[in-house]
């Protein structure tokens, strides 16, 4: 498929683009049951990486899902067909030399692992919101656990779909222990280290 297709090269690189914005390139990946948190850390980091005058996007996957991935559904392989785009996209900020945030429920294993392949594991951050699904049930922001339960939903994440923990996250975080202030600074302290020039 990729016959007679050659990559470029650009004079405006990484490189330079690193030494314009003041910081390097990452990839801040929340993973966590839907209710967990996810979002809301994201957001809160964004802001305050922004206000530090750090280049930032959020990719978030409901928003992901209504636009560039719209009609991917929530079986093992959409999921992954979601991941594997969303990676290709993180790559892109990452050559763009912005913090990239996603966040994304991204329950397999197998599936993350690709997610590093594709953007490069130097580049990688992984923050599991390790949120009691109890608690994310609880919350039900968008009433999809009740229907979930009533049967109206078949492959809900942590209902009647899988969510494998990850094995080695950079960072683990409650939200139904910590403040959104205390999440935001466990991951605001890594990310600076990482971002450092
Ligand atoms: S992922 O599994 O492919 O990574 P993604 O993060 O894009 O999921 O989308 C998850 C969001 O879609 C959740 O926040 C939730 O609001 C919504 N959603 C709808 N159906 C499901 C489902 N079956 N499982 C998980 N989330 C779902």
């Amino acid at each position: 498929m990729s016959e007679n297709i050659y990559l470029q090269d650009f004079k405006v690189n990484l490189a330079t683009r690193q030494r314009l914005n003041g910081h390097k390139p990452l990839v801040v990946w929340f993973t966590g049951l839907s209710g967990s948190g996810k979002s809301t850390v994201a957001n809160e980091l964004e802001k305050v990486l922004f206000e530090n005058k750090v280049h930032t996007y959020t990719l978030d996957g409901d928003n992901i899902r209504l636009g560039i991935n719209k009609g991917l559904s929530f079986s093992p392989e959409d999921r992954k067909e979601n991941l594997r785009r969303v990676g290709e996209i993180a790559k892109l900020m990452v050559d763009a030399g912005l913090v990239c945030i996603a966040a994304f429920v991204s329950p397999l294993n197998a599936d993350r692992e690709a997610l590093k392949e594709i953007i490069g594991r130097e580049y990688f951050m992984e923050v599991f919101v390790d949120t009691p699904i109890a608690v994310c049930e609880e919350r039900d922001v968008k009433g999809l656990y009740a229907k979930a339960r009533r049967g109206e939903i078949k492959d809900f994440t942590g209902v009647n779909a899988p969510f494998e923990s990850p094995e080695n996250p950079d960072i683990t975080l409650d939200t139904s222990i910590e403040s959104l202030k205390e999440s935001v600074e466990k991951v605001i302290e890594l990310v600076n280290k990482k971002i450092k020039l």
